[in-house]
C-alpha cells in the first residue's frame, strides 16, 4: 500500500451489543446484590465525549502520563516489534495513542494493518479518521467486546506478520482480578510466538490523589457515571430521575481499586419498560458502576508472567506513578 492510499473497513458487530442484550444485562446486574451496571455501558456517544473530557481534567493524570511515556519511547516499542504488519488496540477511544506511536514509524514503511475494538461506534469513528491519515495504514473497525474483537482478530488474522496488541488507559482496570487474568489469557491465545503485547496500567498511589481523579471538582466524572442513567431512560425507556442521584467514588484499600457508585439520595421506584423490570431503591442505595483496579509492578509482572508473557522492557512515569509494559509471547 503506497502512503496516501490509506483506507477503513468496517468489520460488522462481532457480538451483537444490542439494544436486547442492553435490556438483559441491565435487567441482570440491577437486580444483583450489590446492585451494578457493567461499565462497558458507560460509552455511548455522550459517555465517549465525556470521557475525553475527563482525559483533559488537571486531576486525571493517566491519560497524559501514559501518552507521555509513548511519545518518548515509540522508537525504542517500534524497534522491538519490527517488522510489524498488525497493530491491534482493545477499547482504543479516540484513538490519539495509538496514533501518537505510530507517527514514530519511518516514512517508507510498510504497510500497517490497524485494528480497533471498541464498543463504542463514536469512539470507533473518531479513531479510525485519526488514524487513517498515517501513511501506509489500513485501518479495520470492530464494533464489539474486547473479547469477541479478539476473537475475530484470530479468525482472520493472515498469520504472515507480526502483530502489537495494545491495551491502553488502563483498561484492565475494570476487570477484577480472575477475570483481568482469564483476559490475560485470551490476548496471549489470540497472538502469534514472536508477536507482542503492549499493556498500560495504573499503579498504587495516595488516595487523595485517586479521589481527585474519579470525584473531580468540576463534577465531570459524575456527569460520566450519570450518563448511564440518561442512556437507560433513552434506550430502554426508563424513568430514572437524574436529580435523585449523585456520582459517589470510593478507593476500596484492601481490593486495590476505586469504585465509582450512583447513589439514590431518596427511597423511589424506577420502570425500565424495555428491560421489563421495576425497581424499588431505599435512600442512600447504592448502584456500582465502575471498579478502577491499582497495581503493584510486582503484581503486573506476575500476572503477565502467569499468562504466559515474557518481559521485554518497561518504563515508568515515576511522578504519576504509570507503568508501559511492553511483553512478548
Ligand atoms: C477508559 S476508555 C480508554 C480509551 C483509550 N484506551 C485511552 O487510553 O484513552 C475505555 C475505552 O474502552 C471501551 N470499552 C470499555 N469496555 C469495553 C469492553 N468490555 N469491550 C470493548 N470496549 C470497551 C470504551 O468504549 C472506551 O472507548
Amino acid at each position: 500500500m503506497s502512503p496516501g492510499s490509506a483506507r477503513v473497513s468496517v468489520r460488522p458487530p462481532a457480538e451483537q451489543v444490542s439494544a436486547q442484550q442492553f435490556a438483559e444485562d441491565v435487567a441482570f446486574y440491577l437486580t444483583q446484590t450489590p446492585r451494578q451496571l457493567p461499565s462497558r455501558y458507560l460509552y455511548d456517544d455522550l459517555g465517549s465525549a465525556l470521557f475525553e473530557a475527563i482525559t483533559r481534567l488537571p486531576w486525571y493524570r493517566l491519560t497524559r502520563a501514559e501518552t507521555g511515556l509513548l511519545k518518548t519511547h515509540a522508537r525504542a516499542i517500534l524497534a522491538a516489534c519490527a517488522p510489524l504488519t498488525d497493530a491491534v488496540e482493545l477499547g482504543a477511544g479516540s484513538g490519539a495513542k495509538l496514533a501518537q506511536l505510530l507517527q514514530a514509524r519511518d516514512s517508507g514503511s510498510d504497510a500497517l494493518r490497524v485494528h480497533l475494538v471498541d464498543v463504542s461506534r463514536s469512539a470507533l469513528t473518531a479513531a479510525a479518521r485519526l488514524l487513517v491519515g498515517l501513511p501506509a495504514t489500513q485501518v479495520i473497525t470492530h464494533e464489539a467486546t474486547y473479547e469477541a474483537g479478539l476473537a475475530e482478530f484470530r479468525r482472520n488474522q493472515a498469520g504472515a506478520g507480526r502483530t502489537l496488541l495494545l491495551f491502553l488507559g488502563s483498561n484492565m482496570g475494570n476487570f477484577d482480578p480472575p477475570q483481568a487474568n482469564e483476559l490475560l489469557r485470551q490476548i496471549r491465545n489470540a497472538l502469534q510466538p514472536g508477536d507482542l503485547f503492549l499493556l498500560g496500567a495504573d499503579l498504587l498511589k495516595p488516595e487523595r490523589e485517586l479521589m481527585l481523579a474519579y470525584a473531580d471538582p468540576l463534577g465531570v466524572t459524575a456527569a460520566f457515571n450519570r450518563n448511564l442513567l440518561v442512556r437507560i431512560n433513552r434506550e430502554l425507556g426508563g424513568d430514572f430521575d437524574l436529580a435523585s442521584f449523585q456520582h459517589r467514588a470510593l478507593w476500596n484499600a484492601a481490593e486495590s481499586r476505586m469504585e465509582s457508585y450512583l447513589v439514590s439520595t431518596r427511597t423511589q421506584r424506577v420502570r425500565i419498560p424495555e428491560a421489563g423490570f421495576e425497581l424499588s431503591l431505599h435512600d442512600g442505595e447504592t448502584i456500582w458502576t465502575e471498579s478502577s483496579y491499582k497495581y503493584s509492578r510486582e503484581g503486573l509482572f506476575g500476572s503477565l508472567q502467569d499468562a504466559g508473557f515474557a518481559r521485554r522492557q518497561a518504563w515508568v512515569d515515576e511522578d504519576a506513578q504509570f507503568a508501559l509494559i511492553l511483553v512478548q509471547r
